[in-house]
């Protein structure tokens, strides 16, 4: 199969890359420094030269917080460079895969999302992903859209943004106190598994269409973290505080748990729980070595 994957070099992306060589594409894959997303014409020609089966996006402007003051960055990166993506993959022919977040909802539905909820998202962050993925959905037929929550891969050690599970193994290292809160929930995704059911959807040929593929087990982020410290036998001053307490710019959903549902009727494998994830990322992350950009 010949693959494109943008976005090599963020943790997705590392642990695609490796993933996708395993199991035998024949792979252009592409960081940041080899190639801009929002350079429309440059993707395009990458797409229409390379004639791939599948594209693969895993670039993104993740920064929730940033986001509200510059709307246009993550407009044009999370949304108008994957239209352009999914108009070149519609002419090659190719499959187009995006990934999405659980931020596309509000929170407040009480139970896990599904894919037929309505999308209501809280933040410009959220507002530019649901456009992204509309995008995808509306121009590139072939398409595999994957809302996803809380991504931890061990390439994540050290990667630009890091992750969750760095940020409080660091805060452990540093004998630093931690104030986390205990009443937002998510489904948090473990990379390598993420990775191994999005090759697994293309290759089995399962339907196109919109998915959730997140970790499956609603945490709050306290429990998240105390899982982590305790699965790394570290020790730390944990401290659950409410979200009121919580001072950020990105308004975040309270609860945006996602159902694996409809990924799993089609026969993707569950995820991991959440303990063996974390067991694996933290065994896992040793073997890491620094990230090309
Ligand atoms: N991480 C999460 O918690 C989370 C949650 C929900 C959904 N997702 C989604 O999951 C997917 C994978 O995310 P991830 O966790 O792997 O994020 P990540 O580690 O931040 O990786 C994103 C990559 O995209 C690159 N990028 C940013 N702007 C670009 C541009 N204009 N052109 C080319 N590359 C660009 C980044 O490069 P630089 O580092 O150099 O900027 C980075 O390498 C994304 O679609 C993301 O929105 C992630």
């Amino acid at each position: 199969m010949r693959t494109i994957l943008f976005g090599a070099g963020g943790q997705l992306g590392v642990d695609l890359a490796r993933l996708c060589r395993k199991r035998g594409h024949s792979l252009l894959a592409l960081r940041r420094s080899q190639l801009d997303i929002t350079d429309e014409p440059a993707t395009r020609q990458r797409i229409a030269r390379h004639n791939p089966d599948c594209v693969i996006n895993a670039a993104a402007y993740n920064q929730v917080d940033q986001a509200e003051s510059d709307a246009e960055t993550a407009m044009r990166v999370n949304a108008l460079a994957v239209r352009n993506m999914a108009f070149a993959c519609a002419e090659a022919g190719a499959v187009l895969v995006h990934y999405s977040t659980d931020y596309v909802f509000s929170g407040e539905k009480g139970s896990p999302y599904t894919e037929t909820d309505a999308p209501a998202p809280q933040s410009v962050y959220g507002v530019s992903k649901l456009a992204g993925e509309t995008f995808a959905q509306a121009h590139c037929p072939a398409h595999y859209v994957l809302r996803v929550a809380g991504v931890f891969g061990p390439p994540g050690r050290h990667t630009r943004r890091g992750n969750f599970a760095e940020f409080v193994l660091r805060k452990c290292a540093q004998g630093a106190s931690l104030r986390i809160v205990d009443d937002q929930f998510a489904t948090p995704t473990f990379g390598p598994a993420l990775a191994a059911r999005t090759l697994d959807l293309i290759e089995r040929k399962i339907p196109f269409g919109l998915y959730h593929l997140a970790g499956g087990e609603p945490v709050s982020w306290f429990d998240f973290a105390r899982k982590i410290v305790r699965l790394a036998h570290c020790s730390a001053d944990l401290e659950p505080i409410d979200r009121t307490h919580y001072q950020a710019q990105a308004h975040r959903p309270r609860c945006a748990a996602l159902s694996n549902a409809r990924v799993e009727a089609a026969g993707i494998a569950k995820m991991p729980s959440l303990d063996a994830a974390i067991a694996e990322y933290l065994r896992s992350r040793k073997r890491e070595r620094p990230v090309r950009r």
